[in-house]
């Protein structure tokens, strides 16, 4: 998963970007297909909140898959119509885990993505991930929250990568 530089900034291409965006559309069908079901099937009273959230995730998610298409389109390149694997649990707990798994890597992707596109001078590419990353990042706190945990700290074994916090603070 990881690029063989740190972040893929020196090596990055206009090719490679658009592989790395299919990727990223994978995923982003993955998110749309596993909170359609999570949402309708956590059930109980204490996931009420959550699985009204779990919606409003799918329907967000549908928005970046639109928005990453037309990026990998104005590439030149054809978007991706797979999607990662999607996992499912009869344990309400551990789909909210999964969720929130799917959410960290997602985050982690788009904040690399983010600096490749600059790299590459495709300055409102980049805006457009930032925008995206800001609803991620609200995902994670959401699935985070229903859990009774704290948000994870992506940044560990990010050390080459210092002005990556800093940067995401500017997306709102
Ligand atoms: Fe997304
Ligand atoms: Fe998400």
């Amino acid at each position: 998963m990881a690029e063989s530089q740190p972040d893929g900034v020196s090596t990055i291409t206009r090719d490679r970007l658009a592989e790395l965006l299919n990727e990223d559309l994978s995923r982003e069908y993955q998110a749309i297909i596993s909170y359609v079901v999570y949402s309708q099937v956590l059930s109980g009273a204490q996931y009420t909140d959550i699985a009204a959230q779990l919606e409003l995730h799918a329907k967000q998610e549908l928005d970046h898959a639109l928005i990453i298409s037309r990026q990998i389109d104005y590439l030149g390149k054809m978007p991706a119509v797979t999607p990662k694997p999607v996992r499912t649990s009869k344990s309400a707990t551990e789909m909210l885990r999964f969720d929130l798994e799917n959410e960290n890597e997602t985050v982690r992707n788009y904040r690399d993505r983010v600096r490749q596109c600059e790299a590459l001078g495709e300055y409102a590419m980049a805006e457009q991930i930032r925008q995206i990353l800001v609803q991620e990042q609200d995902h994670q706190i959401d699935l985070a929250a229903a859990l009774g945990e704290e948000v994870p700290d992506l940044s560990v074994g990010s050390k080459k990568r210092p002005l990556g916090k800093r940067r995401l603070k500017l997306a709102s």
